[in-house]
């Protein structure tokens, strides 16, 4: 009797032990994955992207902005820092393919001004070549010339 009354109570206190542990949710002080995950990801995207200066971050500004009058982000049609094709160039070495380009001027900041604000007027070379009419030419009609130089330091910083 007293043997089994003793297993009882150990049974008893086993099962409360374990229910205690179970039902009383610790309260955890160590840092849960969710909050690191994004601080890991804009690391790797800042080892990505150089330095931007406040003009070209202002250039970014105005690349990524939808115009409802044209109906489309610059970031739509071109990848700033790759050279892969979207619907127009990849801007990243356009610095490089600019030497070999026949246009009037030597000069890049101006090539790639006119090119925002007169696309028509050259060509951009490519294997299969682009539709002369797919970049909207009336940019130059309602960006301010800030945001056409902001947009000129930015193509220039990758
Ligand atoms: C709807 C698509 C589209 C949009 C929007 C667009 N572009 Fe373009 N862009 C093109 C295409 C296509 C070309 C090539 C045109 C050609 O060769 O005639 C081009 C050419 C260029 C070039 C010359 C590239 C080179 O390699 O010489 C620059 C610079 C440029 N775009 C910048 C911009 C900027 C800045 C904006 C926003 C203000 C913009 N584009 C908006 C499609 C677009």
């Amino acid at each position: 009797m007293t043997l089994r009354f003793i297993t009882f109570i150990l049974l008893l206190t086993l099962v409360l032990a374990a229910c205690g542990t179970q039902s009383t949710p610790e309260p955890t002080t160590e840092p849960q994955p969710e909050p690191t995950q994004p601080a890991e990801a804009s690391a790797a995207e800042a080892e990505e992207t150089p330095e931007l200066s406040d003009i070209a971050q202002a250039g970014q500004v105005v690349f990524e902005q939808f115009y409802e009058e044209v109906g489309f982000a610059c970031v739509t049609c071109h990848y700033i820092n790759s050279d892969n094709r979207l619907l127009g160039p990849g801007l990243l070495s356009i610095e490089d393919r600019f030497e070999d380009y026949d246009v009037e001027t030597d000069d890049l900041e101006m090539y790639i001004l006119e090119s925002i604000v007169a696309p028509r007027d050259f060509n951009v070379p490519a294997e299969s070549p682009y539709p002369e009419n797919i970049m909207p030419d009336t940019y130059g009609e309602f960006l301010s010339e800030e945001d056409l130089d902001a947009l000129v330091a930015y193509i220039l910083a990758f």
